[in-house]
Parts: C-alpha cells; structure tokens; sequence
C-alpha cells in the first residue's frame, strides 16, 4: 500500500509542492518508506528521499521553488525492492519527459522488464513502477500524444494500480485506477486526485470515485472521465460530509476498525498473482528450492504465533511435520536444529526482537530461514533465506487485525507450495474469503453483543482445530484493547480445570463451523458450559445444532476449515473493538503496548 497524489491549478491559485507536501502527511498512514515529488511547469522536476516525509521537507527547504501550478506525489510502502531513494517514487524515462507514481502490484513487470530492457532501457530502480515511464517513453518516441501514450502504457499493465503522470511542458495530470484506490477533487481553481480523501480535504470537499478501467485527465479548470475504450463516463459528484479532523482513518473513528474494514482488499493483494484456479496450484516463487523434509519450526509471538499454530495445523494435515515455539522459549541450545532444518519466522513488522533472536540463532546453526512478514526491507526479511510477503499494508492500530487474516491466508499458500498439493478446491475456497468477509463486516451483530456483555467479569474463548489458535485470538484482542479478563483455550481442555471459573457472568465464545467431528465435540462441551448457567455466543455458519445450545449467534458464511477460521476471527476482532468502544478505552494505543516489541 502506498499513497499518491496529483494537482493541477491556475496561475496564481495554490502551489503545488505545498498542495503535495499536505496530501502527502495525509497520505503517510499508508506507508512511509520514502517520499517524492514531480513538479511539471514546464520541464520535470523530481525530489525524493528515503524516509519518512519530514527527510523529503528537509531537503526541500534548501531548495528555491516559484509558484508551480502542477505535480504529482507519492508515499511508499515497499512491495519491490528496499526503502531507498532510487526506489522511491516518483520514477520517470531516461529523458525526463514524463513523471509516474503508482499505488499496486504490477504482476506483469518482469516481463515488461525484460522486453524494454532487450530495447536498451537501462532501469535506476527495483520497483515494478519504473516499466510505466518507459513503456509511455516508447509511445512518444512513436510520435503518438501525451494521452495515447498514457493509455497505451496502461493497456500493457496486469494486477493493481492507481497511477498518475505528468508530462513535460503539459497543464495535465493523467491517472488510471485498476483495484486501488483513487479519488478526485473538484475544486473552483484546480483539480486533485489522491489515494484517500483526507489528502485534499482541506482544499475541496466535492470528490469523484474512479471506478476500475477508468482514465482520468485533469487540468486546472476540467476534468474528464473515460472508460477504457475512450468513452467518456458520467461521473457524479459528492459531497464528503466528515470532519477533516478524522483524516487519515478515512471518516473511521479508530485505525482498528478501518484496518478490520480492509481485510477483504489486504487478502485479495496477498492472493494476488499466487493461485492459480485452473491448477489448483499455489505459485509461490520465493520459496522455491524449500525443502521440508524434516520437522519444519515455526518461531513467533502474540498474534504471530496464532497464526504459527494454524501453519503447523496446515502443514500436518499435509503429511508434513511441524511444530511451533513462542520465540522466547525457542533456543538451539536444547532443540535439535541443525543445517537440516527449515525454520519459519512470522512477524508482522519483521523487526520483534524475541523472533529476531529466535532466527539468528536458528541461521547460527546454519538451518535455512525464511520470513512470513508484512514489511519489506525489515531486519526479518534481510537475514533470513527466503521472505515471503503477506502484503496486508501497514497497520498502524496496535493490536493486529489485518495482518493476523494475511498471515493465515500466506500460511495456507506456503504450506500448499511446500507439500506440493494441488486443490482446486482450495484456492477456490481462498478466494472467496475476500468477499466472505464483506458479507459479515457488511451484516455483524457484534456491537450489539459487545453491548450485552461489555461488563461481564471474563470472557472465555474455545474452538478445536484451526478455531483453537482463533479463540486464542480473540481472547487476546479482547485483553488487550478492553484491559478485561479474557482467556482462549482449546474447548476440550476446558473440563481440566477453566471450567471452574465459568459463571452467569463470564460468557463462553464457541467457535463453530461444519458439521463434523470436531464441531460435534465442541457442542459437547458447549453443553457442559450451558448446564452451569453460564451463556454462551456461537460464532457458526449453522452447519451444526450449537444455536439450540447459544443465548447469542454471530454468523458466518459456510465454508472449509482454515478458510472459516479466517472468516470467523472478524467477528471476535468486532466484538472486542465495540466492547472496547463501549467501555471508552485507548483502542489504537492500548495502555502498556507498542506496536513493535524491539526488547526481549
Ligand atoms: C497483538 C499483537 C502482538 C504481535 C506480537 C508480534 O495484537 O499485535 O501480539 O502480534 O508483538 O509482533 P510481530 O508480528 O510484529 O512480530
């Protein structure tokens, strides 16, 4: 996920590199490896550093800028390549004669790479983006216009991108959106488009959502719309009604819930370009020459290692065998890894310092390392041997959401590859979890449940098999952003002791899907909470019987195992964000927390 920006106005309205510069502080919660600006009077005028934004304005302000009226500008979260400046955008062709920044997976770039490169075009960067300039250099050399050469260059692109250009000596900023967002603004001098509304906010409050397939040209006074045949597209114009004080969570009240709310577009980038639906195969190129023929380790904390728990689930049902260890129990010291083993590292940031030690001790011994992380040029993702990105964006609320659902998602895809299996069952099944998750985003109770129970002395979480991990989760959401008590355990463990703490005041979470032996189970000991008064929330796709024995049902849509287990772990995340509300905690900063944990 990145931010981009683009402005267009008349002599003597706004100027551009300070309409830029706000957009991009705006913009910075969806990444903020590097930053860059392209400003177009005339000839291009590109800046950019590595770092955060305030890097990009502290070179900037050595600089003499006069009144630019147009320019593009981008805040980057690496997919391709480390944070660096020659990585960052905005990346233009070997004349400078147009100027690109772009939010997206470009799944196609490594052969437009290497077609351009056969025609001589020598690359400055390792980001997918920089084919963009170059495949529109090649149509202006053509002689076609600026704006044929835009499109053409698009029409060449597979995967996500919301794209803007500027051109040298032209009054125009063209973009595209395919899968990512973008928005533009109508202001009486000029014209704005962004990734999010709070870039421009505080200019104009009249917007227009691109859709999919379509082109926008803008310049001071116009903007027009065209679908990807060159028709022009009715647009409508709305009015944004929020504060511009909620800029950045994008009208939500919380980074959390945002970050819940983007589950089904973080899944769909973390699928994107890995499953193939013909083969039922998982491609998974940077795990590659992996071999798991010994026990393959798992080394993670807090929600890292839920998620560990359901790839050592994945991987055993496959014939492989797996364990996973809390990182700070794990040490070479007492476990027999060696140059044989295959140990897997799963860190959101990349940078957790008990996970950290975990691997350097396992690369000590010389096992073959690999990282499932989200953040790219992170100490996980340099020293291990492979890294395997689960692309979910940044996430700034503290308590994980969207990276936990991506981690679940890339494990299933790195066990697939690993065990070599093929089920186009599977990916099917994967692929509907986007959509499964709108659906009870779109229709949850939860609130009304958090309501309920937000005053109960405990909660209780249970589920068997990948619901095991999924009600440890919930219970550690609920923790760590209501501060009450909350406990997950595996629903058959609960007669060896916890069941002593059940009341009429500590409401059970079962976790519930299929119609199998394990949901089966679950319901039997559902019944042993049930006789002692004690009330019971269902989350279940009602498969089974459990809502006979439920005072509360949160529902999901059915589906296989981990893929429920996916889906039914929003709800749980729901109904700790509302219990949290309701009881008015600090939901994004939790007291005692940080987001990344550097100490061991
Ligand atoms: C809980 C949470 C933490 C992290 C843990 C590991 O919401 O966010 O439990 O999961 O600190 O962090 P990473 O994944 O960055 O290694």
């Amino acid at each position: 996920m990145c931010g981009i920006i683009g402005y267009v106005g008349s002599e003597g309205g706004d100027d551009a590199l300070g309409v830029l510069i706000d957009g991009l502080s705006q913009l910075e919660y969806r990444g903020y490896d590097s930053a860059g600006v392209a400003l177009a009077d005339g000839g291009i005028d590109v800046h950019k550093r590595q770092g955060e934004l305030s890097a990009l304005q502290s070179a900037l302000a050595l600089e003499q800028f006069d009144g630019d009226t147009i320019g593009i500008g981008h805040t980057r979260w690496s997919t391709h390549g480390p944070p660096s400046d020659a990585n960052a955008h905005p990346h233009t062709d070997a004349d400078d004669r147009v100027a690109v920044v772009h939010n997206g997976i470009i799944e196609n770039y490594q052969a437009l790479r290497d077609e351009l490169a056969a025609a001589g075009v020598e690359f400055e960067s390792d980001t997918d983006t920089e084919v963009v300039p170059h495949l529109i250099s090649q149509q202006l050399d053509a002689g076609v216009s600026n704006e044929a050469a835009f499109r053409a260059a698009i029409s060449r692109l597979e995967g996500s991108y919301a794209i803007a250009a500027v051109f040298e000596g032209a009054d125009t900023v063209y973009a595209a959106r395919n899968e990512s967002p973008l928005v533009l603004g109508v202001a009486d001098d000029g014209r704005f488009l962004a990734s999010d509304v709070p870039a421009f906010i505080e200019y104009t409050d009249r917007v227009i959502y691109l859709e999919d397939g379509e082109f926008a040209r803008l310049t001071a006074d116009e903007h027009v719309v065209i679908d990807g045949e060159g028709a022009p597209v009715e647009t409508t114009i709305e009015t944004i009604s929020w504060d511009p004080e909620d800029a950045g969570k994008s009208g939500y009240d919380h980074y959390m819930i945002k970050e819940i709310n983007e589950q089904p577009a973080a899944l769909r980038e973390c699928f994107r370009g890995r499953l193939d639906e013909l083969t039922g195969r998982v491609d998974v190129p940077e795990l590659e020459g992996l071999d798991p023929s010994g026990t393959v380790t798992f080394v993670a904390c807090g929600t890292s290692y839920h998620a560990a728990m359901v790839g050592v689930r994945l991987l055993q049902e496959r014939g492989v065998p797996a364990q996973a260890f809390i990182a700070s129990e794990f040490t070479t010291d007492t476990l027999p890894i060696d140059s044989e083993s295959l140990v897997i590292g799963v860190t959101q940031s990349g940078e957790t310092a008990d996970t950290m030690r975990a691997i350097r001790e396992a690369n000590g011994v010389g096992a073959t390392t690999v990282a499932v992380t989200n953040v790219v040029g992170s100490s996980a993702a340099r020293e291990t041997d492979h890294v395997f990105y689960i692309r979910a964006g940044p996430e700034i609320s503290v308590a994980a959401t969207k990276t936990f659902a991506s981690q679940q998602a890339a494990l299933t895809m790195l066990a697939t590859a690993l065990s070599g299996e093929r089920s186009r069952d599977l990916v099917t099944d994967l692929r509907a979890v986007p959509d499964q998750i709108q659906s009870v985003l779109d229709s949850s109770n939860a609130r009304e449940i958090a309501e309920h129970y937000h005053d109960a002395d405990a909660a209780f979480f249970i589920g068997r098999g990948y619901h095991y991990p999924v009600a440890l989760e919930g219970a550690l959401k609920m923790k760590e952003i209501t501060y009450s008590h909350a406990e997950g355990f595996a629903a058959g463990e609960l007669k060896h002791g916890p069941l002593a703490l059940v009341t009429e005041n500590t409401p059970v979470f079962a976790v519930v899907t299929g119609d199998g032996r394990l949901a089966e189970k679950t319901i039997g000991n559902v019944k042993e909470v049930e006789a002692r008064g004690t009330p019971v929330v269902a989350v279940t796709d009602g498969q089974s019987d459990i809502e006979r024995y439920a005072d509360h049902v949160l529902s999901v849509p059915a589906t296989s195992n981990v893929a429920s287990s996916i889906v039914a772990n929003v709800q749980l995340q729901l109904v700790a964000y509302w219990t949290a509300t309701i009881l008015g905690r600090s939901i994004d900063k939790p007291r005692n927390l940080a987001k990344s944990v550097t100490v061991e």
